[in-house]
């Protein structure tokens, strides 16, 4: 695997690949790898000729200094992974190398999907997930790009971006990646102490749950009761709950026949904060 941390050199490593005719497929991640990670990794390996994966923690993605700071680094642990599933290229630059001395977000407009739920709750969060993948993308000129399910809105705004910006790079949604418990695989759950971790696999219990509830009640009835399962809780305390349209992400009011809904659920286990999502027939 060849490791890059400067835009020139994997620039130059990219070129002379496409020059060859080679297709990209790209994974752009903030690291502390898991089997979720490697399941997208995977699926780009078995889709192009080279596989390029970025470890960049992006600063104007976080609206929470204490998140930025001790969100896990892990970097030798994660080059074994990479390692392990035959990744061609890593990239993994400095924020000085991606930002220089302007550590800000360009301003997106994603057609309304940037207000509903992460957007109410992360300031500046999806301007930051903007700025930083469409640099990679400019970057990395991936054919295709890859893209985990659990942050479905993410994926949403990214499949907008590239559409306003006319991007040459195909977006692939992949499926959600769980712990034998149920709970949704993601960085963060290395910083959950025991009883957090031991609770947080209620939050796809209750996600289950509501998607049964889906086909004979509506989502306003839904919502009230996540609402009260979650206030019984004694761990967890429930950010938001929100049954939405898969395509605009606007909350469901009443459903209709030729939609596709989501039930989105933001949660802090103590100090952590974990998002889900699960597809409602
Ligand atoms: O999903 C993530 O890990 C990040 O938001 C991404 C897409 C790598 C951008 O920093």
């Amino acid at each position: 695997m060849k490791i890059f941390d400067l835009k020139k050199d994997v620039k130059a490593c990219l070129l002379n690949l496409k020059t060859n005719h080679k297709t990209i497929g790209f994974v752009p991640t903030m690291g502390a790898l898991h089997q979720g990670h490697l399941s997208l990794i995977k699926k780009a390996k078995q889709k192009n000729d080279v596989v390029v994966v970025s470890i960049f923690v992006n600063p104007t993605q976080f609206d929470n200094a204490e998140d930025l700071k001790k969100y896990p680094k892990t970097l030798e642990n994660d080059i074994k992974l990479l390692k392990s599933v035959a990744c061609d290229v890593l990239f993994h630059p400095t924020v000085a190398e991606i930002y220089a001395a302007n550590i800000s977000s360009e301003k997106f407009n994603f057609d309304g999907l940037e207000h509903q739920m992460e957007g109410k709750f992360r300031d500046g969060h999806f301007n930051g997930v903007g700025t930083i993948v469409k640099t990679l993308f400019e970057i990395i000129t991936p054919n295709k790009a890859y893209f985990g399910e659990k942050d479905f809105q993410q994926l949403q705004i990214i499949k907008k971006m590239v559409k306003k910006n006319n991007l040459p790079v195909k977006i692939k949604g992949c499926a959600i990646f769980r712990e034998a418990d149920g709970l949704a695989m993601s960085s963060r759950n290395t910083r959950l102490t025991e009883d957090y971790r031991n609770a947080a696999p209620f939050i796809y219990k209750i996600l289950k749950k509501a998607k049964k509830k889906f086909g004979t009640e509506n989502a306003t009835k839904i919502t009230a009761w996540v609402t009260k399962k979650f206030k019984e809780h004694p761990l967890l305390e429930l950010e938001y709950f929100t049954i939405a349209e898969e395509k605009t992400l606007e909350t469901a009011i009443k459903k209709e026949k030729n939609k596709k809904y989501r039930a989105f659920i933001a949660v802090f286990a103590g100090r952590i904060r974990l998002i889900d999502n699960i597809r409602l027939k």
